[in-house]
């Protein structure tokens, strides 16, 4: 497929994402039943998938959103900034944060530690993507999606300078 120049060969089908959603919703819905955890969607790539999820849980919950910084282009500045934090209390509360995709890991990083000073009453990571070739993790994730390998991939929420989140389904990006 083209896009404005750009070759994009598709990674996951929307199917492929759309039935790895109900399992995941499936496994959160089990977890926190009888409980009203806060889904914190991290902006925007997680927008979607939030969204997709959401719909599929059989649970009820609330719901509130985190914007950082860290990337320019394609390429990680290796510093994370915090652009909106979250405006719900969190303390005591059943906590899932929903990344889109985690790369370094220095995001999810940074997030984890801010949630925990906030001392929620658990703190559980679902990301779509993970690239465990390059992810420098000391901690675990709780649901991971797919595991991807390190190349840069767009749509279904994720960007390349703020463009193709609108893609149905996940793409590698071929540059010229
Ligand atoms: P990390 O801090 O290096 O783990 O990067 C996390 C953030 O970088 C993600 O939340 C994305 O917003 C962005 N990112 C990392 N890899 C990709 C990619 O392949 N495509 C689009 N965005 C990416
Ligand atoms: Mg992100």
């Amino acid at each position: 497929m083209e896009f404005h120049g750009y070759t994009l060969t598709q990674v996951l089908a929307k199917e492929e994402i759309q039935n790895r959603i109900s399992e995941i919703a499936a496994e959160l819905s089990e977890k926190f039943h009888n409980e009203v955890p806060i889904l914190i969607g991290v902006l925007n790539g997680s927008f979607i998938f939030l969204a997709d999820l959401i719909r599929a849980l059989d649970i009820d919950c609330e719901m509130d959103f985190i914007k950082l910084a860290s990337y320019h282009g394609d390429k990680s500045t290796g510093t994370v900034r915090l652009r909106k934090d979250i405006s719900a209390e969190i303390t005591g509360r059943h906590v899932i944060i929903i990344e889109d995709i985690i790369d370094s890991g220095l995001t999810i990083k940074f997030i984890k530690d801010r949630m925990n000073d906030a001392d929620p009453k658990s703190l559980t990571i679902v990301t779509l993507l993970l690239k465990p070739d390059v992810a420098n993790l000391d901690f675990p994730i709780d649901i991971v999606g797919f595991e991807i390998a390190p190349e840069f991939v767009v749509g279904y929420g994720l960007d390349y300078d703020q463009k193709m989140r609108h893609l149905p389904a996940i793409y590698r990006l071929e540059k010229e």
